[in-house]
């Protein structure tokens, strides 16, 4: 069967615009996503979908069942906002302060939303089920691995699944896939260096967590640098320091955050061990004392290569071939990578910036915004995507 679906897409263009606009004006942050997912609910509903609503918290799930029997393949959009005050001007601008859809997840909603209002109107022809999986906080703490410990992911048993970023860093009409990890670990580490607070003159009698804490900072770099394969991507990053309360005070502790990241699951549970072993060795060499808590986020996004392969197929004849290239990898992380655990699938990016516009601002920037003519792409190759998968053998 050959189902286009262009002119149905291009026939719905504007209602996609008004409708990302509208998500656009109302963000609301991870976990909070209260009247976003009502809406997307009503949405589903609305599409004919049969709609679970409260997974998570504000999760939402819309399944569409098939004219017959067959496999089940999830489609995964994220709904949470950013705490950034919006500055781009724009007409439609968000409308609740200090909050902002900056990632471009209001895009991500719509083209969820209207593959599945396409593919209702095509429901006799699927060969199985299409289940479409709005999920909460995907900026952090995270909404998938709750979603999925909710139950997401069974009656129907989901065999695979896709999910999209729309990404500025790609001009309009191009898409980026790659298969193995695409997108790196994300885990957080708290630090604490414990001293012996004293007179600022008199160090002897002292024990000062701001050296000491110094002296781990810059003994953590040579994980990546010295212990670290040169060909194993991985980053351990110290974002805050706090501590101290005087010129002439020697601070009794020092309080430190940081993120580990890997493009590897093996070297992903090597990494706490590394940085304890470093914080332990120093601090008992300079008479100190620590505390250590490693949480581990997200795992790596890992592609699997036959979903890959359908993806790039059905892009190219989306986009043309010459138009699909090999995903450019990035140490930032990403929720999908729970799904990708549990079933296999591909995550991939739709350029969608346009210089000519002024739609080039990076992601999570005040200015962001993208190409909305990016978005009827998505949902054909979302749509196609789904054809093609519930087809196959
Ligand atoms: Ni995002």
């Amino acid at each position: 069967m050959a189902i286009g679906f262009k002119g149905e897409i291009a026939s719905l263009k504007h209602e996609m615009i008004q409708m990302r606009r509208d998500f656009h004006r109302r963000p609301e942050p991870g976990f909070q996503e209260v009247e976003t997912s009502r809406v997307v609910g009503n949405r589903l509903e609305e599409y004919g979908l049969e709609v679970t609503r409260g997974i998570a918290k504000t999760g939402v799930v819309g399944l569409l069942r098939g004219g017959s029997e067959g496999k089940t393949i999830l489609i995964r959009a994220d709904m949470d906002a950013l705490t950034i005050k919006e500055q781009t001007g724009l007409e439609f601008a968000s409308e609740n302060e200090g909050v902002m859809h900056a990632c471009g997840h209001d895009g991500h909603m719509t083209i969820g939303l209207t593959t599945a209002r396409i593919l209702s109107q095509h429901r006799d022809a699927l060969k199985g089920n299409v289940k479409f999986i709005f999920q909460p906080a995907e900026e952090g703490p995270g909404g998938a691995k709750p979603m999925i410990e909710g139950g997401v992911m069974e009656d129907p048993k989901v065999d695979a699944a896709i999910g999209l970023h729309l990404w500025n860093y790609l001009p309009i009409g191009k898409v980026a896939v790659r298969s193995g990890p695409v997108m790196a670990s994300m885990d957080s580490m708290k630090i604490k260096i414990k001293g012996k607070g004293g007179h600022g003159a008199i160090p002897h009698d002292a024990v000062d967590s701001i050296v000491i804490g110094s002296q781990v900072v810059t003994a953590l770099q040579t994980i990546v640098s010295r212990e670290i394969a040169p060909l194993a991507p991985s980053v351990v990053t110290i974002g805050t320091i706090k501590g101290g309360y005087g010129f002439n005070i020697i601070a009794d502790f020092v309080e430190m955050e940081g993120t580990a990241r890997a493009l590897d699951v093996d070297l992903q549970k090597t990494l706490p061990e590394r940085i304890e072993r470093i914080i332990k060795g120093v601090t008992s060499a300079m008479r100190a004392d620590y505390e250590f808590a490693y949480t581990f986020h997200y795992p790596v996004t890992i592609n699997d290569e036959a979903m890959v392969g359908l993806i790039e197929e059905v892009s190219a004849a989306v986009v043309g071939q010459e138009n699909v290239m090999v995903f450019e990898r990035t140490m930032g992380g990403e929720d999908m990578a729970f799904f990708l655990r549990e079933v296999p699938g591909c995550y991939f990016f739709l350029g969608s910036s346009n210089k000519e516009k002024g739609l080039d601002q990076p992601h999570h920037s005040p200015q962001f915004s993208f190409d909305e003519d990016a978005m009827p792409i998505g949902v054909e190759i979302f749509a196609r995507a789904v054809m093609k998968y519930l087809e196959s053998p």
